[in-house]
């Protein structure tokens, strides 16, 4: 069975430890976009991973990884991540493929990043993770990025980065007066890793499809989340890939005729890290108290996570455009102890009341909430291993998201850890 998993929210709904947990019944863990903006947490027997660009899988022996042409390669943070994890035991050679036609992050995709957050004016940044995503998407739409498959020839890999560069350097200096980068030095950094990336390089899209044919399980882990999409979240306050459904298709090159189900992962409240609207937000003492016991501080940057109330109005557009079949609810013992939990059914937007997320940004960020009120509850939940044991309020709480949201629940966690899961 192929499946996609797909963040619902702003990201960070607890995609790492779902993954960590399908998982056991695939063969392949596929990334197809996003780059090592990404932070997914994984946690098991006491200890802790956060996987930023290798798929979580590679924490279960013997499952292969593949990072596939949609996703964006900084093979620094790469070859990181990989010593990281070889030295806490886990193997990587062999179960490890990398996209030939995945783009590679450069230094001045990192430095066009930064420079263009820390000079925008008021309200304009984006609070990106300044890893250079955005600067390397733009370059592989205006057909001047660099592929991994570009590193096999050499003089190819040469030429292209000397013509992109020398328009690199134009840039940075007409329009941030900073200092140009060193062709030397840049290829030099990449002729370090080219021996290495290219031993991870194959023919993805191939090797998905024959996996297929032989009857592989494979699950695609979505980074970042419905509302961060460049095409369907708050534009301009997104990322710049394709983090709903259709990113796991062009992101792989596998069919959609092969895809059996999607599910969505979901907080069970709302959160965001980086600027942009966002109308459930809680005020300001109740944010600090969901911030501290939900942990809530940025996986990839630490920076702390806007929360708020659990937003149905953006769960149902992403149960909309991803076609969610089932959904996993995460982090429901945070909301223990509330005495009652809101939960935004509708906007006010222009004086009209709407049920539909407004798709322009001058809108979205004029809506205001319409709540309905539900009774919370005291119990601590982190032990509740079935249905049953959960609270009458918790469970009256997780029917109205499957009402609101017309997507059937079929994992519900409960804490951080692996055997801290309701499946139902
Ligand atoms: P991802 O980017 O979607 O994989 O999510 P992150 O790993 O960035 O953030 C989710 C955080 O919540 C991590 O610190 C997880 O360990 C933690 N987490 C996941 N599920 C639960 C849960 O049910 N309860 C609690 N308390 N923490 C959880
Ligand atoms: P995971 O996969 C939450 C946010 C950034 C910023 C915007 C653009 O862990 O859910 P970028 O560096 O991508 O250009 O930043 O997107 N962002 C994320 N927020 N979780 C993520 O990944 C994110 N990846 C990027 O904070 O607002
Ligand atoms: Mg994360």
């Amino acid at each position: 069975m192929n499946r996609i998993l797909i963040g619902a929210q702003w990201g960070d709904e607890g995609k790492g430890k779902v993954i960590d947990l399908l998982a056991r019944k695939s063969d392949i863990v596929v990334r197809y976009q996003g780059g090592n903006n990404a932070g997914h947490t994984v946690k098991f027997n006491d200890r802790k991973f956060v996987l930023h660009l290798i798929p979580s899988g590679i924490l279960h022996p013997g499952k292969v990884c593949v990072i596939g042409n949609g996703a964006v390669i900084d093979p620094e943070a790469l070859f990181e991540e990989v010593a990281i994890l070889e030295k806490e035991g886990i193997k990587i050679r062999g179960r490890l493929f990398v996209s030939d036609q995945a783009h590679l992050i450069f230094p001045y995709h990192k430095v066009m990043d930064r420079l263009k957050e820390e000079s925008s004016q008021k309200g304009k940044a984006i609070g990106t993770t300044k890893k250079g995503i955005g600067p390397c998407y733009a370059d592989k739409m205006a057909r001047v990025g660099i592929r991994v498959g570009d590193l096999k020839s050499l003089d190819y890999f040469k030429d292209r980065l000397a013509y992109v560069l020398a328009e690199r350097n134009v840039f940075l200096k007409k329009i941030y007066n900073a200092p140009p980068l060193s062709f030397k030095k840049v290829f030099d950094h990449f002729k370090k890793y080219r021996a290495k990336l290219l031993d991870y390089a194959i023919n993805t899209p191939k090797y998905l499809f024959d996996a297929t044919k032989a009857g592989k399980d494979i699950l695609f882990e979505g980074a970042q989340g419905t509302l961060l999409d460049v095409d369907h979240g708050t534009y301009p306050f997104v990322t710049s890939s394709n983090a709903t459904v259709g990113g796991a298709i062009t992101g792989s090159g596998i069919s959609p005729t092969f895809i059996d189900r999607v599910i969505g992962v979901i907080k069970a409240y709302t959160t965001r890290v980086g600027e942009g609207p966002f109308p459930s937000q809680f005020p300001p003492k109740l944010m600090k108290f969901i911030q501290t016991k939900g942990e809530e501080f940025g996986s990839t940057t630490g920076r702390p996570r806007r929360c708020g109330w659990f937003d149905a109005v953006i769960a149902r557009h992403a149960a909309r455009i991803n076609g969610l079949d089932e959904m996993a609810v995460m982090k429901l013992d945070v909301l223990s102890g509330l005495p009652e939990l809101k939960i935004a059914t509708s906007y006010k937007v222009n004086g009209e009341i709407t049920q539909d997320y407004p798709n322009a940004i001058f809108e979205f960020s004029k809506a205001k909430p319409v709540y309905e009120t539900m009774k919370g509850w005291a119990e601590d939940i982190t032990k509740a291993r079935k249905w049953e044991d959960l609270p009458v309020n918790a469970r009256r709480y997780l029917k109205r998201l499957e009402t609101l949201t017309g997507t059937p629940l079929k994992i519900i966690s409960v804490g951080s850890q692996r055997h801290q899961t309701i499946f139902l």
